[in-house]
Order: structure tokens, then C-alpha cells, then sequence
């Protein structure tokens, strides 16, 4: 039995296959219901809300296209410096979800705005959050391809130039330079913002963002390879009792009682547990806890504490309490799913979805494909391989949808990237965490004197896009260093460009 895990960058999308049949199991749910942060009314007084008229298609001129819907940003201007002054504009181009919850974890553009004097602005992506076109009916909106179709990158891109020339023209602010930041798939639109709209933003920070994931320009193993390593890196017993859980837990639902067993060995709520959902639940545990393996204590996809494989490796190589190795998986997944000591059993059937990441399933059948998740004899997953047609046999199920796994290197590129962008554009910063399995589609070479790739080996998923801490290691302090002198040359560039004219 292969597990597959599909595609995700938060939304980690699962479904599992037996023989030819096809059975989907998601949206999976990111965080346990008693462990939902309050998003949306913690941060108040850290930005004001505001709504933006935008239109539904910016590629056609059919009636249907002039509709209109509401878009969501977030802006804080307490350290603006003004239109008269030509102060920057840092912009956080938004992605697979609620802005809210990205902006509560960019506290890098709020630590640096003093600094710059910048106008921060957080923009929500179409489908997501409450920037939901339609009337802003989820059900409208999501019902099927004919709604969603308006769901892409580029359409996502088009509003994000439409708004910020409208804000600056509101603002008088028509000559403050634009920087754009994101993280993740929010890195990549930051990224080809830049490419895309060199007019609107001199220059992007790019955090994680892995826009190599696409066609053939990455092995679909390199996700899983990073994934491996993490927990090899920290001890070969971890490892290995990871390794060989996949087949211990298949062997033990075999056994007459075993999948009780199973289900009182993982406090797991359900009365009825498949072994395939089973497996889903502690994959997910170790593919989110190398995304986010943090130095520091963090609750972004969930509450860890500081280096959280490091912490699930040592609860398994853990010998003091001479427990089994279902209690030590047990305890593992527990730093996980239940940090915070909240959760009275595991539900696998939650399907909740805290941070509303549910469109990225239409992306990831779309124009979002992804090659990543499969796995070699070596991986710490069981061994399957990449397949297209797998994709497209859920997409066809899901939506109807044929997925155009050439699209986005068609639009935006990625073969050839060292020469084509040097080039073409520059002032873009890629940041990379070695930690992250994301960062086997990141862009890990400097390809000119501006477009700069900082690559951090202990990094994990944007872990310099998080506000900092007393307790942040010398290497991450001196990666934000670096981003803000760039972006501080970009600025100082257009400036003098400007005089100059
Ligand atoms: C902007 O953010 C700062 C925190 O960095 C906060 O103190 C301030 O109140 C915010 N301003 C607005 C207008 O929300
Ligand atoms: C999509 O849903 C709408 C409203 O329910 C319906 O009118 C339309 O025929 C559906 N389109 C497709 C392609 O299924
Ligand atoms: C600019 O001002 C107009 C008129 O008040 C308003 O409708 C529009 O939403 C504003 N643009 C943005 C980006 O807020
Ligand atoms: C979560 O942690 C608390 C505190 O350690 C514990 O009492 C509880 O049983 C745990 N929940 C599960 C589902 O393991
Ligand atoms: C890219 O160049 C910068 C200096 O501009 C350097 O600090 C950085 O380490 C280089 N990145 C790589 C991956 O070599």
C-alpha cells in the first residue's frame, strides 16, 4: 500500500490509494480544534481592515468578467513616512488563505517599518479569507470549475498590481517605491510580482518560495529526501523507527484486536479508525514539524516548542520508561498535535479548516502542480513514486478538471532561471532554509548582483519572515540583517534613480 501525500505548502492535501481505487481524504486538518488560534481578533490595533472593489477577470472583456467582488487588506501607517517624502510602501502579497494569520506571522515587515519608515499593506488572495468573489458567498464561489476557474496566480497578481496602484494614487503616493514580501506560495507571488509587474514593485523578499516545484525542474523526491534527513540528521534510531512504523501499524491492524490496539495506543477518538487515516495523521505530524522546524518556540500550524524534531526524535530514542515503539510514536505525534497538553483525544475525521485553506485543492488541480511527495527505498516514508495521472484521476473526481502541469513555467519560467532572469530582472531576494522540504524547489544560487539567494542551513519554512525573539541564534539575526541592507540598497537606488531623471 502506497501512501501518497499531496502536493501542500499549508494545506497538505492526503489521499491514499489501494489497488486502482481512489479514495480522497481531505481537506486534512492543519491544527486540532481545541488548538485554533483566535485569528482575526488577537491582533487588533495592529492594522485596520479595508475593502477593495476589484474585478473578477482581468484577462477578458466578457459581461461576465466586469463583475465585481470585495478584497480584503490590512494597513498600518503609524510609521509611514508620507507621499511627500516618497517613503517605501511594503506590501505582503497574500497567500492560500486567511491574511490575518499571515500577517500575525510576518512580524518582519512590522519590526522593520520604524526602520524604513514604510507603510505596511496586507493583501488577501481571491477565494480566500473574506475576499471571496461571488458576493462573497463560500458556497457560490467554491460550488464548481465555473466559479473557481477565476481562481489562478495570475488573476491573484492582476489584483494585487490593481490595488496598490489605486492605494498610491489615493494617497498622492504615486513615487514611493513598492517592495513586496511573501513566504511560501506567497514567496512565489512576491517573486513573479516582481518578474510580472517591474512597473509596480522595484524589488521582492521572497521567502520560501519554491518556484522550481513545477514540471521537471526538481525531483519529486527531493521533498521527502529533506524530510528524511531532518530526522536521520538528528539519530539513524529515529529514523528508523519511523521508517519501519509504516509496517509495524499495517502488520498490527492485521492482528485479531489490532486496530483497537492502535486506536487506544494514539488516543484517537474515532470508534472506527482506517489504517490509511492513521498514517495520514502521523505523516502529517512529520512533514509540518520539518516545515516548521523552528529554534525557537512558535504556534504558526500548530504549538511547538524550539528544534520540534529534535524533540520528536528524542521522545523516540527516549530508553528511561521502557515503553513500546506505538508509545514512543505516541509521544512523538504528541508534540505535534498536542504541545499545549489541550487535547483530550485525536479526531481524525477533523476536517476543520482554522486558517480557510481549503482553495488551494482547486489550485493544486488547476495550474499548481507540484511534483513532490514521492519516495525512495531510503525515504522515512514508504517507498511510491510521483504520478500525473494520479493527479488528474482526483481532479477529474474532485472537479472535473484536466490539471496543466506546464502552465506556470510557461507564464512565469523557471528552466534556465540563472540566465534568463539575470537578464531580465533583478532586486529579488530568495531565502532559504535547508530544514524546510519546501526548499528542494527553492532558488539556492545567487544569479546576479541582485538577485540574491540566502540560503540558511539550519532554516526552516520563512522562519525570517517571524517576528524575532531574545533567543533567535546569530545565523538567523544575521540572514535579517542582510535582507533589510538589500532592501535598504534597492530604495536608496530608486531614489537616486528618481533624482537623476
Ligand atoms: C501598527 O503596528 C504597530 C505595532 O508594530 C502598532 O503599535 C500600531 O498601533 C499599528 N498601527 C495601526 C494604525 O494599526
Ligand atoms: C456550477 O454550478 C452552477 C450553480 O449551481 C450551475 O448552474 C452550473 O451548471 C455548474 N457548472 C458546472 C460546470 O457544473
Ligand atoms: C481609493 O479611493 C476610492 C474612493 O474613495 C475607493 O473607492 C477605493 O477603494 C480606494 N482604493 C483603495 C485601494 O483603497
Ligand atoms: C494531551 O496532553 C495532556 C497533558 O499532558 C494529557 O493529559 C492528554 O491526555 C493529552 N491528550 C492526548 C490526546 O494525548
Ligand atoms: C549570494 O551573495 C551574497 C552576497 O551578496 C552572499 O552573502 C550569499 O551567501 C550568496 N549566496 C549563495 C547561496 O552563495
Amino acid at each position: 500500500m502506497a501512501i501518497i501525500f499531496f502536493l501542500s505548502l499549508f494545506s497538505l492535501l492526503f489521499f491514499t490509494l489501494s489497488s486502482s481505487h481512489i479514495i480522497p481524504r481531505f481537506p486534512y486538518s492543519v491544527i486540532s480544534p481545541e488548538q485554533q488560534l483566535n485569528s482575526g481578533s488577537v491582533q487588533n490595533g495592529l492594522y485596520r481592515t479595508k475593502f477593495f472593489t476589484q474585478i473578477l477577470d482581468h484577462f477578458n472583456y466578457n459581461p461576465q468578467s466586469y463583475q465585481k467582488f470585495q478584497q480584503r487588506y490590512l494597513i498600518n501607517d503609524t510609521y509611514w513616512g508620507g507621499a511627500k517624502k516618497k517613503a517605501p510602501i511594503f506590501v505582503y502579497t497574500g497567500n492560500e488563505g486567511n491574511i490575518e494569520w499571515f500577517t500575525q506571522n510576518t512580524g518582519f515587515m512590522f519590526e522593520q517599518a520604524p526602520y524604513f519608515n514604510a507603510l505596511l499593506v496586507f493583501i488577501e488572495h481571491r477565494f480566500y479569507g473574506k475576499s471571496i468573489p461571488f458576493g462573497g458567498k463560500k458556497k457560490v464561489a467554491y460550488a464548481n470549475s465555473s466559479t473557481l476557474g477565476y481562481l489562478s496566480s495570475a488573476q491573484a497578481l492582476a489584483d494585487y498590481a490593481t490595488l496598490i496602484i489605486d492605494l498610491k494614487k489615493n494617497l498622492s503616493a504615486t513615487e514611493s517605491p513598492v517592495v513586496v514580501f511573501g513566504g511560501s506560495y506567497g514567496g512565489m507571488l512576491a517573486a513573479w510580482f516582481r518578474m510580472k509587474y517591474p512597473h509596480v514593485a522595484i524589488g521582492a523578499l521572497a521567502s520560501s518560495a519554491p518556484i522550481l516545484q513545477f514540471d521537471d525542474l526538481v525531483s519529486p523526491y527531493a521533498f521527502d529526501n529533506i524530510i528524511t534527513q531532518d530526522f536521520r540528521s538528528e539519530s539513524e534510531n529515529c529514523y528508523k523507527v519511523i521508517k519501519g512504523s509504516w509496517n509495524l501499524i499495517e502488520e498490527t491492524a492485521k492482528k485479531h484486536g489490532g486496530l483497537e490496539l492502535l486506536r487506544k495506543s494514539f488516543k484517537i477518538c474515532n470508534n472506527y479508525i482506517g489504517v490509511d487515516a492513521l498514517e495520514g495523521w502521523l505523516g502529517q505530524a512529520w512533514i509540518y514539524t520539518a516545515m516548521t522546524d523552528y529554534p525557537t518556540p512558535t504556534n504558526f500550524l500548530s504549538p511547538l516548542p524550539a528544534y520540534p524534531v529534535r524533540k520528536m526524535c528524542e521522545a523516540i530514542d527516549s530508553s528511561v520508561t521502557g515503553k513500546n515503539t506505538l508509545e514512543k510514536l505516541y509521544d512523538a505525534a504528541s508534540i505535534y498535535y498536542n504541545y499545549s497538553g489541550t487535547s483530550k483525544c485525536f479526531d481524525l475525521n477533523d476536517h476543520s479548516d482554522p486558517h480557510d485553506l481549503g482553495g488551494w485543492q482547486w489550485q493544486a488541480c488547476s495550474e499548481m502542480i507540484m511534483p513532490e511527495g514521492a519516495s525512495s527505498k531510503e525515504s522515512i516514508f514508504p517507498e511510491s513514486k510521483w504520478s500525473v495521472k494520479d493527479r488528474n484521476a482526483y481532479c477529474k473526481f474532485a472537479y472535473n478538471v484536466v490539471p496543466r502541469p506546464n502552465w506556470i513555467t510557461s507564464e512565469f519560467g523557471g528552466h534556465n532561471i540563472e540566465i534568463v532572469l539575470k537578464r531580465s530582472v533583478g532586486n529579488i531576494i530568495f531565502f532559504n532554509g535547508l530544514r524546510d522540504p519546501w526548499s528542494g524547489g527553492g532558488v539556492l544560487k545567487n544569479i546576479s548582483k541582485t538577485i540574491i539567494a540566502i540560503v540558511a542551513k539550519e532554516g526552516a519554512h520563512h522562519v525570517d519572515l517571524r517576528y524575532s525573539t531574545k533567543e533567535d541564534p546569530k545565523w538567523l539575526k544575521d540572514v535579517r540583517k542582510q535582507e533589510v541592507k538589500i532592501i535598504e540598497s534597492w530604495i536608496s537606488q530608486y531614489h537616486q534613480d528618481l533624482a537623476t531623471k
